[in-house]
């Protein structure tokens, strides 16, 4: 234990989870760790459960960096303890609990949280909850597998209870770089002008006399599941490599493109993948998340430098831990107000690739709500990133549900990303490159190389239509959701054969 609690101190705070878990009470703000699913604190938010499933009424709001592992927001939602949840959450069953209304639900872009927090345009956490590798010798915190908003939470929490995790290597510090955006007004630069710049500390500098409690555990991280690459994610992944490939040959950017952001899930993994084979070389990140992909893209030496928020792997790639010290000076873990922050993502024009529920016939791009009212996870971190990249890519398959819904549509029914900000969709069937394309252009080009056969005319005669109405952005509003409306009525999309003819 003294390994860990380095500050001597700091012993007698030890405790059970039980105990630190009874500071919290009905009501409160509290902030954990985790982002992507790794690096949760875990234990305390266990015991809350216990104390519900007791008859407790507990109430709380509850702030992480963004998706959290271990079955808490299931567990934590289904027993009601959630009032509040926010910037994004990435469960199933919580997302039920969001959309019938019993939790108010904040869906906010990753970046943003701390700039609320620290203006007090939101409560600031009356405690926070710590995945910790160990504290050092100053009371410094060194963190897990993801940063998120730890060192947010860490100082503008009145208390602190800090989860010492031993499942995970003391090799863990040294990951970190931890940097807090100056106060304002006369706040500076972020001092970051390549993704392996590190411009902080390795530890959260915290004031130790805030720390309440501290549990010792051993519950581990749960890997993430990937859905396999298939035919289709990877013609999408070819399509933007040939698109990276044009780019290259334009004289726009050189081989190493450009620091690279990808979202998670099969199509990202597949791209990069790709890179694997490609005459692409030297590569970086900046984005918010590591998935597999890229650690063999390390491992083979195609990728040099990662600086992202959290890890999110696989249970085979689980192995990256046993040894942490391959990765120093290869991946550097920010807190996600820099990971994800507007002024680096400008100045270093990432290429940024995050995927869509669906996209309309102008560009515009809806992430988050299905059929404009249910919530799907969140905008996350993609807006941070596709607003100022220097090319903002938005994948989707052209269809969902078994072809019965189009995935481009008249008219989004929800804007996360709007066509200011969208460079590029890419779907199974091909890339619609918008740079440079008035609207009534744009739909041309979405609809000839992203929009699935089955629904193709369907869209030609929308277009002539809206055309014929007249407008800068031609519509028919009493159409412009009829599709939505129709798959609402009847599960799909298509019309039916009579009135097609
Ligand atoms: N309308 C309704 N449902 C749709 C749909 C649409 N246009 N497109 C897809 N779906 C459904 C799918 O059928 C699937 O449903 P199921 O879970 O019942 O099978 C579900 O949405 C997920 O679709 P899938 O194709 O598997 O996409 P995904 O897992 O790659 O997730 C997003 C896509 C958009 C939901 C996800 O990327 C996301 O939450 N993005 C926002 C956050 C973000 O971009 N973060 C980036 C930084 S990490």
């Amino acid at each position: 234990m003294s390994d860990r609690i380095r500050m001597k101190s700091l012993l007698s705070k030890v405790c059970s989870a039980d105990e630190a878990a009874s500071l919290i009470k009905d009501g409160m703000v509290v902030g954990i760790s985790g982002f992507t699913k790794f690096g949760d604190a875990r234990a305390v938010p266990r015991a809350l459960v216990k104390r519900a499933e007791a008859g407790e009424k507990l109430k709380i709001t509850l702030m992480t960096g963004a998706s959290i592992g271990s079955n808490l927001d299931e567990d934590l939602g289904d027993h009601g303890i959630i009032a509040r949840r926010l910037p994004y959450m990435g469960s199933a069953k919580l997302r039920n609990h969001i959309n019938s209304g019993e939790v108010m639900y904040l869906d906010q872009n990753l970046s943003h949280t701390g700039e609320y927090i620290r203006a007090n345009a939101l409560r600031r956490p009356d405690i926070a909850i710590l995945d910790t590798t160990f504290i050092d010798e100053d009371g410094g915190l060194v963190c897990t597998t993801s940063v998120g908003n730890n060192a947010l939470w860490a100082v503008t929490a009145d208390k602190i209870i800090v989860e010492i995790n031993e499942t995970q290597p003391m090799e863990m510090l040294g990951l970190h770089d931890i940097y807090h955006p100056e106060p304002r007004p006369g706040r500076g630069p972020v001092p970051i002008t390549h993704p392996a710049d590190r411009v902080g500390t390795p530890t959260i500098k915290i004031d130790p006399s805030k720390i309440v409690a501290i549990v010792i555990h051993q519950l581990g991280d749960t890997p993430v599941t990937l859905e396999p690459a298939d035919d289709e994610t990877n013609a999408i992944a070819g399509h933007l490599m040939d698109f990276f490939k044009s780019e290259v040959k334009k004289g726009h950017m050189d081989n190493t493109l450009r620091p690279l952001q990808s979202g998670v899930g099969a199509v990202a993994n597949a791209v990069f993948r790709g890179f694997q084979d490609s005459p692409f070389h030297d590569l970086t990140m900046y984005t918010e998340v590591a998935q597999d992909a890229v650690f063999d893209l390390i491992d083979s030496g195609k990728m040099t430098a990662v600086s992202t928020t959290s890890f999110s792997v696989t249970a085979p790639y689980m192995k990256i831990f046993n040894d942490v010290k391959k990765l120093h000076g290869k991946i550097i873990l920010r807190p996600q107000e820099i990971s994800n922050h507007p002024e680096v993502v400008r100045r270093l024009g990432l290429i940024s690739i995050n995927t869509a529920l669906e996209a309309d016939i102008y560009g515009n791009v809806n992430s988050t709500h299905v059929c404009g009212t249910k919530m799907m996870n969140g905008i996350g971190g993609s807006a941070d990133f596709a607003r100022n990249a220097s090319y903002t890519c938005f994948v989707t398959k052209s269809y969902a549900k078994k072809g019965l819904l189009s995935s481009i549509v008249p008219m989004v029914t929800h804007v996360d990303h709007s066509e200011h900000s969208v460079d590029v969709i890419a779907t199974e069937l091909g890339i619609a490159d918008l740079r440079g394309l008035a609207p009534r252009e744009r739909s041309r080009v979405v609809i000839e190389n992203c929009v699935h056969p089955n629904f193709k005319e369907m869209m030609k005669d929308y277009v002539k239509e809206a055309e014929a109405l007249g407008g800068h952005t031609p519509h028919v509003l009493s159409k412009a959701f009829s599709w939505h409306e129709r798959f609402l009525q009847t599960g799909s999309m298509l019309m039916p054969a009579k009135e097609m003819a």
